[in-house]
C-alpha cells in the first residue's frame, strides 16, 4: 500500500472527486470545496482539465450502454472539469455522506448535490465510491509526482 502514511503509521484513506461542468458554471466550486476542507479532507492533488469521449467511456464504463451516455458524455465535455484527491480518515464515505444521493431532486438540504445539482445527471461532483475505486480512479487522472501528502507540510512522495 503507497497510502501516505500518519504519524501513528497509519495508511491515510485517499479518495478521488471530480468537479463537473455544472460546478464551475453556477459558481460554487469554492463552497464544495470549502464544505469538503471544513470536513477535515486534505487537497493532494488537484487539477483542471478537459475531458474527452474515450476519458468518458473509461470512468463510466459501467454506463456506456446505457440510453443516457451520449446526454452524459456531451454534459461532462460541455466545459472543463476539476479533478482532486482528497486525504483524510473515511474519505471515501465521508465525501460521498457529502455529495449525496445521485439524484439531487432526492438529495437532502445540506448535501452538496441537494444544495446545487439540478437533476440526476446535472449534479456537481462525482466521488469514488470505494476505496478500490479510488485507487483506481485517481491513478487515471494523476501521475505519481502530481500526489503530496498533508502529513509533513506536503512534502512530495
Ligand atoms: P458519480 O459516479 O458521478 O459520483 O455518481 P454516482 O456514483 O452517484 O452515480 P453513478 O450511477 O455512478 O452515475 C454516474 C453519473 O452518471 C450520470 N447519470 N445519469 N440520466 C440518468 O439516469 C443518469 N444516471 C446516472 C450522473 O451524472 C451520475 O452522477
Ligand atoms: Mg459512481
Amino acid at each position: 500500500m503507497d497510502h501516505a502514511i500518519s504519524g501513528l503509521g497509519v495508511a491515510m484513506e485517499r479518495t478521488f472527486i471530480l468537479l463537473k461542468p455544472d460546478a464551475i458554471k453556477k459558481g460554487v466550486v469554492g463552497e464544495v470545496i470549502s464544505r469538503l476542507e471544513k470536513a477535515n479532507l486534505s487537497i493532494v492533488g488537484m487539477k483542471m482539465l478537459q475531458l474527452t469521449e474515450e476519458m468518458c467511456r473509461e470512468h463510466y464504463a459501467h454506463h456506456v450502454n446505457k440510453p443516457f451516455f451520449q446526454g452524459l458524455v456531451k454534459f461532462m465535455c460541455s466545459s472543463a472539469v476539476i479533478c482532486m484527491v482528497l486525504e483524510g480518515d473515511g474519505a471515501v464515505e465521508k465525501v460521498r455522506e457529502l455529495a449525496g444521493p445521485t439524484d439531487p431532486k432526492k438529495a437532502p438540504k445540506g448535501t452538496i448535490r441537494g444544495d446545487f445539482g439540478t437533476d440526476v445527471q446535472v449534479n456537481i461532483i462525482h466521488a469514488s465510491d470505494s476505496k478500490d475505486t479510488a485507487e483506481v480512479e485517481l491513478r487515471r487522472f494523476f501521475r505519481d509526482d502530481e500526489i503530496f501528502h498533508r502529513i509533513g507540510s506536503f512534502t512530495k512522495k
